[in-house]
């Protein structure tokens, strides 16, 4: 089941933007499952007990990966793909959120949970579909 729905999607919006951002981490805990999935445990990863939380991490099929905890609910989950959607340049946490930063971006800004704020980009940070339960991260 994919817990990335609109509604998810912007209640979690709003409690990150309330909140702000806590400087991401790097992921622990990770380990990628035989039907090629990406796990990552929530036990090793304190920072996504709290909302506003963000650990980052690499996966083949996508690049840079940031996991935004945006809501206490057990699915209060996004994950990011950290590609940014103008010309592909690695996005870097910020106070605000993601920032492109120039160069080689072109300035670009989004909040945590991947909404666009100022382009260029005309788009927000991509979204990856995942699962969530108490223990674990699932993405797609
Ligand atoms: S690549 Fe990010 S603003 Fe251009």
């Amino acid at each position: 089941m994919n817990s990335l729905s609109r509604r998810g999607f912007i209640c979690g919006s709003a409690a990150v933007a309330v909140l702000g951002a806590v400087p991401a981490v790097a992921a622990s805990g990770v380990k990628t499952l035989a039907n090629g999935k990406t796990e990552v445990n929530l036990s090793s990863n304190t920072a996504l007990g709290s909302v506003g939380g963000v650990v980052e991490l690499n996966i083949k099929k996508y690049g840079k990966v940031a996991v935004v905890r945006t809501s206490k609910s057990v699915k209060g989950f996004s994950v990011l793909n950290l590609s940014c959607p103008h010309a592909g340049v690695i996005v870097k946490q910020n106070s605000a959120g993601w920032v492109c930063s120039a160069p080689p971006g072109h300035g670009s800004e989004f909040a945590l949970n991947g909404a666009l704020k100022v382009g260029p980009a005309t788009s927000p940070l991509r979204p990856i579909k995942f699962t969530a339960t108490s223990k674990a991260v699932t993405i797609a």
